[in-house]
């Protein structure tokens, strides 16, 4: 069972925090973390309003600070869950030879959702919706753990 589990966007304060934050309450055995494969927000808090949206549902996460990912990270973690499609290349460019480790689409823990990537609400600012898919996701790891 893989227990150490990191959740990768490409900022680090809006989608994998968010994932983070729901997983930790959902499977607190299990290890978490969350990282951006760019380096803009390193050292911040989630964004403002993915914040407010979490905690709308009774989720806090405002103690989490985004950092940058790093290739220490495939022998840091059991798994890695990326955002959307974009993420997994940038995460799988940086895997050291002879690691073997998962990287799989967050989407893949859904499937009865029909989304094939989770879309970012910095953009998109459906920070809802966001949740609602992140949540159905992490049922589903939890589940395939
Ligand atoms: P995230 O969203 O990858 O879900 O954290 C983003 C937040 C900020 C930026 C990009 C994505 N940005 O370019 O500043």
């Amino acid at each position: 069972m893989p227990t150490r589990i990191l959740f990768v966007c490409l900022g680090n304060i809006c989608r994998s925090p968010a994932a983070e934050g729901v997983f930790r309450v959902l499977c607190p055995e299990a290890e978490t973390d969350s990282a951006g494969t760019a380096s803009y927000h390193a050292g911040e808090p989630p964004y403002g309003p993915m914040q407010a949206a979490a905690k709308a549902r009774g989720l806090d996460i405002s103690d989490l600070r985004a950092r940058q990912f790093r290739r220490d990270d495939f022998a840091a973690f059991d798994l890695i869950i990326a955002m959307d499609a974009s993420n997994l290349e940038n995460i799988e460019a940086l895997r050291p030879a002879g690691n073997e480790i998962p990287v799989r689409l967050f989407t893949d823990y859904a499937p009865t959702s029909g989304a094939d990537y989770v879309p970012d609400p910095y953009y998109t600012r459906d920070f809802d919706g966001c949740l609602d898919l992140i949540g159905i996701a992490a049922k589903g790891l939890k589940t395939s753990l």
